[in-house]
């Protein structure tokens, strides 16, 4: 029996693994880099209290999922269960509404959520998360949703799917909650036991619900979407027409409220069907009222947030670990050879070459193989006689050729042959 594993719904991630996690996120910085976002680092924990007032009392989030715990002080704090409320906090914190305009944010990180584990739905996952406040509007709802795709392009990610919504603001949606309550008046016994606890808090939840018995009970449901104001409605056509003016396809799926309060109007979610019931891979929306609702001015705000768990098991054919194969192995015989290349190695690896050699006195027929393991581009055999001589076969191993050189001049050899 080990004594001590992870705990349910966390897990490692391992080289292998943290090689295509390193590629997502280097896409990442430089996407949205290429679209004028900055990286922000917000912490792990925070008050409670800032989470159920921007994700909502009545969410699934706050009341079932939050890590919390008193600190010494008795003060009540939680793990992040998602980015955007810390971003918002720093923002009104460092006022950086003063400078005007748009502030474009992006953050990467660990989050917590006490959910049932299952593929693609951990306890601690990771996500990288977008955020820009400053400016309402249509065109920034679909310049961030474009940079999503752009940054998945870039990934060589195909057939997601981009599913949008609205679900209106404060003069619309109480409208809408009524016509809703009153549709599922008398359905109310019927819905699942999620659903009975949602209907009078937050009966739009109902209509997102995912059990096969509410799907069926609500399939008449009236639509957000007939019931929006003015505004609401024309700022929908008009991410639309965006979408359609870069020929990005779309899915209008009325039934999507979000399982966070803060949402206001353009709401979205990116799913794939190699995902399984976890479909979401990234997911969205604008949140209007939530800076003033943590103390900062009216500000608009839109971003979203992609899983990389769930991102990562879509690009199942990428093999990065071969990417990180060294430039050169040193294969040694007896002890003045080893410290020859560890001097060599040093020297090497300070110029950018990745250097590897043997610190377990192997066999030269098992540092070969451990060499053309590793898929090394060249390798430098160094026994003693190559010590004596100063000079030591070089291996090129794509071509199977080889040749005798100087091994002091073995920095120069790889910059000349590395194309440096
Ligand atoms: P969310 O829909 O709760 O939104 O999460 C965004 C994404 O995080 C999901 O689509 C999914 O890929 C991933 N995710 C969520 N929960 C888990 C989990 N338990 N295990 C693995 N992956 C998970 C938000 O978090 C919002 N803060 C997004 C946002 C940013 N809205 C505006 N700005």
């Amino acid at each position: 029996m080990l004594k001590f594993k992870t705990i349910r719904g966390v897990y490692d991630v391992l080289p292998g693994e943290t090689e295509k996690w390193q590629y997502i996120e280097k896409t990442a910085r430089k996407v949205f880099d290429d679209y004028g976002f900055s990286e922000i680092k917000i912490p792990v924990m925070e008050k409670s209290e800032l989470f159920t007032r921007s994700i909502g009392e009545t969410t699934d989030i706050v009341e079932k999922e939050m890590y919390s715990f008193p600190d010494r002080k008795g003060e009540m704090l939680s793990l992040r269960p998602e980015g955007t409320a810390s971003v918002v906090r720093s923002y009104v914190e460092h006022k950086m509404y003063a400078q005007g305009g748009l502030t474009k944010l992006f953050y990467m990180g660990p989050m917590f959520r006490y959910e049932r584990p299952q593929k693609g739905r951990r306890r601690q996952f990771y996500q990288i998360g977008v955020e820009a406040l400053g400016l309402s509007g249509a065109a920034i709802d679909a310049e961030v949703v474009s940079m999503l795709f752009t940054f998945f392009g870039q990934l060589g990610l195909e057939g997601l799917v981009l599913n949008i919504n609205s679900i209106g603001c404060r003069d619309c949606r109480p409208v809408y909650r009524e016509v809703l309550l009153d549709y599922l008046k008398d359905k109310v016994e019927r819905l699942c036991d999620n659903c009975l606890n949602r209907y009078e808090k937050n009966p739009l939840r109902v209509i997102d619900c995912k059990s096969g018995g509410c799907r069926e009970l609500t399939a008449d449901a009236p639509s957000i979407l007939d019931h929006l104001c003015k505004v609401c409605s024309d700022d929908f056509e008009q991410v639309k027409a965006y979408f359609n003016m870069i020929g990005l396809d779309y899915n209008v799926n009325s039934r999507m409220v979000r399982g966070l309060d803060y949402y206001t109007k353009t709401a979205f979610e990116i799913t794939s069907e190699n995902l399984g019931a976890q479909d979401a891979v990234a997911a969205g929306g604008r949140y209007d009222l939530l800076v003033e609702e943590i103390g900062g001015p009216p500000t608009p705000a839109v971003g979203f947030a992609l899983g990389m768990e769930r991102l990562s098991l879509l690009m199942v054919d990428e093999d990065l670990s071969l990417k990180r194969c060294p430039d050169l192995y040193i294969a040694v015989m007896g002890q003045e050879a080893h410290n020859i290349a560890f001097r060599l190695a040093h020297e090497l690896r300070i110029h950018g070459i990745k250097t590897e050699f043997d610190h377990e006195n192997k066999s030269l027929k098992a540092q070969m193989r451990k060499a053309n393991n590793t898929g090394v581009n060249f390798v430098l055999i160094l026994g003693e006689d190559e010590v004596k001589s100063g000079r030591a076969v070089l291996r090129d191993m794509s071509v199977h050729d080889q040749e005798e050189i100087a091994w002091e001049g073995i920095l120069f050899e790889m910059k000349s042959r590395m194309g440096g």
